[in-house]
């Protein structure tokens, strides 16, 4: 056996859930070699166990067919994040923490954020779902480059769609092309729900959920439905732009929810040829807000053309050029988003009790915080 027989048999093993093999992602250490006997690590990002017993068989075959005698495969994986400690309702047990993207205002990069933080944190190991929960302007398809996909339904429940080592629903998704719906508020909060409870999520470590912009219904039931572990919110560093992120921040602080932090999108362009960077927008703009909210910003994330393009045509940039230097600041995000979760967890987890509705069954809330499920499923509050 020599080292380059070891590699190339090692090569055909490929990282369970993506197209790229053990080798080609770096996993591979500390090759030994005894005559035909074998050693080695494969320093994994999952700490599924099922993701280490895959690789070890696969790679034992592969290297007895290249003709090793032993194999010892050391498996170095990280250790199981803890599983949430959070209380109160939760419609979706299943899912350990639940990530609220939101921004105060439309247009400003949430579900570009939200695809590519639910893509980095994925690239480290977590299991991650992503919701598209902007019923009115569903993009994630197509930011994931699934829009021609019809999910598959299971009894009543409907399968994500898998894209990326993510999973992922839509309402877009689950209409017809160009279809478009007017959504009354009753009927944001059922759709929520459905979201949560009748979509067959694994037993996800995150579910990133994409918000329509603002702080409304679909808010208020998303953390009335399931403990939201922390928000993120998104902003370009305009002024007036700021003024809609205050809003949102306050909206999660009233409900509850910890800041996992800012992310100011926009922030700046790098010139693809010269690699120059030029304020467009404003810049760090965003720090005395954080300051005010007690949270940090994140990221800071540049305008740059090939984050548009990996959008319109379904080719997230933190995938298909994880080098790139917004790829590197989503990674970094998403890294400082899962410690404070396990943060967050560690300190107790959060509890969505005190935001639960508290208007009798019957009595109109309106779309006011004590809107309740009960009204909902009943066709509405009968505001106008
Ligand atoms: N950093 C960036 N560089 C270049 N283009 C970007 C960047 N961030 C977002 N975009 C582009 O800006 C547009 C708006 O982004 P996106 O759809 O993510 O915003 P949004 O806040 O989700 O909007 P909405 O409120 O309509 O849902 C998209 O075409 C997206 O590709
Ligand atoms: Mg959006």
């Amino acid at each position: 056996m020599t080292q380059e027989i070891v590699k190339s048999a090692l090569s055909k093993v490929m990282y369970p859930g993506f197209t790229k093999d053990i080798v080609t992602f770096g996993f591979v250490k500390d090759i030994a070699i005894d005559g035909n006997d074998v050693s080695f690590t494969v320093d994994i990002t999952s700490s599924a166990p099922e993701v280490a017993q895959q690789i070890k068989d696969e790679a034992i075959a592969e290297l007895q067919r290249a003709g090793a005698n032993n194999v010892t495969v050391n498996i170095k994986a990280p250790v199981m994040p803890k599983e949430s400690s959070s209380r109160g309702k939760n419609i979706a047990p299943q899912v350990k923490n639940f990530l609220m993207v939101s921004s105060g205002k439309g247009g400003v990069g949430k579900s570009t954020t939200s695809v590519n933080i639910a893509i980095a944190l994925a690239q480290q190991g977590k299991k991650v779902g992503l919701l598209d929960a902007d019923i009115y302007g569903p993009n994630i398809p197509r930011m994931l480059g699934v829009s021609d996909i019809k999910p598959e339904v299971n009894g009543n429940k409907v399968l994500p769609i898998k894209a990326y080592g993510i999973e992922m629903m839509s309402m877009g998704s689950l209409m017809e092309e160009g279809q478009s719906l007017i959504w009354r508020g009753a009927m944001i909060m059922k759709a929520i729900e459905q979201f949560l409870r009748d979509i067959l999520w694994s037993e996800l470590d995150v579910l990133v959920i994409d918000m329509p912009p603002g702080t409304g219904d679909a808010q208020l039931t998303l953390a009335q439905s399931v403990p939201v572990t922390a928000g993120l919110t998104v902003t370009t560093p305009q002024g007036v732009s700021l003024d809609d992120s205050r809003r949102s921040l306050d909206m999660f602080k009233k409900l509850n929810i910890p800041i996992a932090g800012i992310v100011e999108n926009m922030s700046g362009f790098i010139a693809p040829d010269t690699g120059v960077e030029y304020d467009i927008f404003g810049k760090g703009t965003s720090e005395p807000m954080a300051k005010e909210f007690d949270t940090k910003v994140i990221a800071e994330i540049p305008i740059e053309p090939s984050i548009r393009t990996g959008g319109d045509e379904g080719k997230p940039i933190t995938f298909v050029a994880p080098t790139s230097e917004s790829a590197k600041r989503y990674m970094s995000a998403a890294e400082s988003i899962w410690a404070t979760i396990e943060e967050i967890n560690a300190n107790g987890g959060v509890d969505n009790q005190a935001v639960q509705p508290t208007t009798p069954p019957g009595v109109s809330a309106c779309s006011s915080a004590g809107a309740s499920s009960a009204q909902s499923s009943a066709g509405g509050c009968g505001c106008s």
